[in-house]
């Protein structure tokens, strides 16, 4: 693995020494979360789910933006208290998205791995979800993965990869990144879990979201991008000049120089 492969910035990235450019990404990328809780009716999903002793798996769980725009946007109060358990490679992380949570969701195990490492005893979850979290994934590790977030969930439960699609923004940034800045690791696309998922054994349904975000604000663009692209050593001047990546953005901005960002995220439904 080379020092700029793409798990290892990942895992140095979700750190407390990456929280500044953390915080710069989601000035625009909260706007995923509120995307995924405006996308299905959650209230009553999770409520479906719920039983006595009932639990949830949240894989890769990052800051725990997912819950907290469940929490922000929808209206969870018919949904009962879930034993949640936070997996991620990184510590940082899972102390984030602890301290995230509140009512329905119960911190209860803090699993600090990778997905494809989770141990085997780790299953009959009612609800697991992985919510824009995969991306970088090694695709070598790509089936292990799949075959572990399928054999934890219940049978009956309720799973969801949501992830962006291959012509999406992160994918197509991350893509000119590598082919103008330098060279790493792909990110992995929603097609590449969906078919995955399908070889692990799990009935998928694919549903789609469009939307857009944007800023007039040099400083977030940059800060959004660079995180994009876990290299905050990059200036946006930089990366508008580079070859290939200087065409991505070009294409993003109007002639006032805001950026618009195309994103089309997948929801995998199992
Ligand atoms: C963008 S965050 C996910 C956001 C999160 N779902 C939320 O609701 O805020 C991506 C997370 O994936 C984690 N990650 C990276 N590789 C992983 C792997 N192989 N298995 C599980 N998590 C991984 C990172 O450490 C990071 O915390």
């Amino acid at each position: 693995m080379s020092a700029e492969d793409t798990a290892e910035r990942s895992l140095a990235h979700w750190s407390e020494a990456g929280r500044a450019e953390m915080e710069a990404f989601y000035a625009l990328a909260t706007e995923d979360y509120r995307q995924l809780a405006a996308a299905a009716d959650w209230p009553r999903l999770l409520a479906d789910h719920a039983h006595d002793g009932w639990s949830l798996l949240d894989v890769a769980c990052g800051s725990g933006k997912f819950p907290t725009a469940l929490r922000r946007h929808t209206d969870l109060s018919v949904v009962p208290d879930v034993a949640y358990d936070l997996l991620d490679p990184s510590d940082f992380s899972v102390a984030e998205a602890k301290a995230a949570l509140g009512p329905p969701f119960v911190a209860r195990n803090e699993l600090v791995t990778t997905l494809q490492d989770l141990p085997a005893e780790y299953v009959g979850y009612d609800v697991v979800w992985a919510t824009h979290a995969l991306y970088a994934l090694p695709p070598a590790d790509l089936d292990a993965a799949a075959e572990r977030f399928v054999a934890a969930l219940a049978p009956g439960g309720l799973g969801l990869v949501a992830q962006a699609a291959a012509g999406s923004h992160y994918l197509a940034f991350y893509d000119a990144f590598r082919a103008g800045i330098h060279d790493a690791t792909p990110y992995t696309t929603a097609e590449q879990v969906r078919d995955a998922l399908g070889r692990a054994g799990a009935d998928v349904r694919d549903q789609r979201i469009t939307y857009t975000t944007s800023t007039s604000d040099r400083g977030v663009a940059e800060g959004f991008l660079q995180r994009c692209a876990f290299d905050d050593t990059v200036s946006l001047e930089e990366m508008e000049a580079a070859p290939v990546l200087g065409d991505y953005l070009a294409s993003c901005r109007d002639t006032s120089g805001s950026y618009t960002f195309s994103h089309e995220a997948a929801l995998l439904w199992l």
